[in-house]
């Protein structure tokens, strides 16, 4: 056996040591209570690319993206059913417009990775669905979205929702205009809209409200991010750079969930 063999054998037998170690911790998690639904607030990719001197307007992002999919693995392995990830911000179009193609094309990019992976039937545990105002991405991209979402509808475990041109703002302002479309096509008169009937148009209607709000890149705020749905959430934020974060800030903060649960529960019942 020549080195380069050598090391490659001692990689497999530490990934497989470490695969086994995340199971024993996932187990112990799961004696407790598991958020129902995450959501996580994805902040410090370019602050990662210029702590790493990376290259390229998209590199944090692309180091992003990495984070994205262990982030999905794990949530699967622990059995959380539902995850948001904020992709992009309505406001994030206001960026330098060379920026704001680099992450759309790096999105379109790895949307067409992933529809490679589910026809080749390697994503039957994963639901994808894209929320937010879509008509605001490009024509490819949007179709990109509704091809993945088509081919993973059927799918079974965990449900992914990848929230795209997006602000609470603007979401609720287009779910008071479509309830209010909506009751003069049914003819109601005088119009009365209901809580419910807005909730209804929400993008974010397909997902129960979040049980725990995960953010990262230090900063405690919210962005306009599922501000509405997030009322009685738990928020808890990391100082890891959004490509930094890892098994144990995940697991960190599902056990800081847990000891908050009693309290969540109770603050539930009394609002
Ligand atoms: C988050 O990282 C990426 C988006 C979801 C738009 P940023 O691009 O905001 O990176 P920082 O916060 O400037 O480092
Ligand atoms: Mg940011």
């Amino acid at each position: 056996m020549n080195t380069r063999e050598e090391v490659g054998e001692f990689s497999k037998l530490f990934n497989g040591f470490m695969t086994l170690m995340r199971r024993f911790i996932f187990k112990v998690l799961c004696v407790g209570p598991i958020p129902n639904h995450i959501s996580f607030i994805m902040d410090g990719n370019r602050r990662f690319a210029k702590k790493h001197n990376l290259q390229g307007l998209d590199a944090g992002h692309r180091a992003g993206f990495v984070s994205v999919t262990y982030v999905l693995q794990y949530c699967q392995e622990i059995g959380v059913p539902y995850v948001t990830l904020y992709a992009f911000g309505i406001d994030n179009f206001k960026r330098e417009p060379e920026e704001v193609k680099c992450m759309m094309d790096l999105m379109l990019e790895k949307i067409e990775l992933t529809i490679d992976q589910a026809i080749s039937g390697n994503l039957k545990d994963l639901k994808v669905i894209f929320a937010g105002d879509l008509n605001l991405l490009n024509e490819r991209l949007k179709v990109a979205a509704q091809r993945l979402m088509e081919l993973t509808e059927e799918n079974r475990g965990l449900v992914a929702v990848v929230i795209v041109a997006y602000s609470t703002s603007h979401e609720i302002v287009q779910a008071i205009r479509e309830s209010c479309v909506r009751k003069c096509v049914d003819g109601d008169s005088p119009l009365v809209l209901e809580m419910s009937d807005v909730e209804e148009c929400m993008y974010t209607s397909i997902v129960p409200d979040p049980d725990l709000v995960i953010r990262s890149g230090g900063i405690d705020r919210l962005s306009n991010f599922m501000t509405w749905q997030s009322s009685r959430s738990l928020l808890h934020t990391t100082a890891a750079l959004w490509p930094e974060l890892g098994l144990w800030h995940l697991v960190w903060a599902i056990l800081k969930f847990q000891r908050m649960h009693d309290y969540l529960q109770k603050k539930q019942k009394l609002d």
